[in-house]
């Protein structure tokens, strides 16, 4: 299964992602995690990549998409995966579309998370990343057992630099302009669903699964 989420930065994609990549015993790939990753370890794209992030910016597509084509040939991919954070342009999905076609394939689902911009805000500010695997939690709705220490690896949590309000503010507007248009676009492929990113985080993830099947 090919699953796309869609949604606004913050909107829970990534928390329900992880939880449906565990599910379907797929992988979940998030471009912004890569990023990060290569952030953390220093490398060129890892640099080029930081001077976007780090104003609310994306990435250019040119140093997206062969990132994205190619971890599709890592044999865990077999049997598909949940796409966290691409497409995230126009011309992104049509690089997608395209790289599948090649090999007879196409996207199965794509799933809009819809949380309205001013709770966004909010809950940008209570997120919490941990420095060591990356995992996501909120101080209010989803906290750690130790405050400020992941549950999963022990080391410490941060708030991202991309999370800081002015950021935020500008991380809403490049996504209105540049990846809400995904929205029609995988409407008009009869491949879109929408489930109401407000409500609790396992009312959510029981809305996708009952859309994708047990
Ligand atoms: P990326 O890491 O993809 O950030 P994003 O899309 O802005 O999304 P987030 O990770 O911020 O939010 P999310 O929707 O995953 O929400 P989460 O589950 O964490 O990208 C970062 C940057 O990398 C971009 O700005 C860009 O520069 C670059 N980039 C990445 N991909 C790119 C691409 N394809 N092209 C170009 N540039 C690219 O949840 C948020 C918080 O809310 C958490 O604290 C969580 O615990 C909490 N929460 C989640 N669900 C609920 C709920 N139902 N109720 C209450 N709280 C909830």
């Amino acid at each position: 299964m090919k699953i796309i989420m869609l949604g606004a930065p913050g909107a829970g994609k990534g928390t329900q992602a992880e939880k449906l990549a565990e599910k379907y015993s797929i992988p979940h790939i998030s471009t912004g995690d890569i990023f990060r990753a290569n952030i953390k370890n220093g490398t060129e794209l890892g640099k080029k990549a930081k001077t976007y992030m780090n104003v609310g910016a994306l990435v250019p597509d040119d140093l997206v998409v062969d990132l994205v084509v190619d971890r599709f040939k890592d044999p865990d991919c077999a049997n598909g995966y949940v796409l966290d954070g691409f497409p995230r342009t126009i011309p992104q999905a049509e690089a997608l579309d395209a790289a599948l076609m090649e090999i007879g394939e196409t996207v199965d689902f794509a799933i809009n998370v819809e949380v309205p911009d001013e709770k966004i805000i909010n809950r940008m500010s209570g997120r919490r990343t941990c420095v060591g695997c990356g995992a996501t939690y909120h101080i209010k709705y989803n906290p750690t057992k130790v405050e400020g220490i992941c549950d999963n690896c022990g080391e410490k949590l941060i708030l991202r630099d991309d999370d800081m309000p002015e950021t935020v503010k500008n991380r809403l507007s490049v996504y209105h302009a540049q990846t809400q248009p995904l929205i029609d676009f995988y409407n008009k492929k009869d491949i879109l669903a929408v489930v109401d990113g407000t409500k609790d985080m396992d009312d959510v993830f029981n809305a996708i699964v009952n859309i994708l099947g047990e």
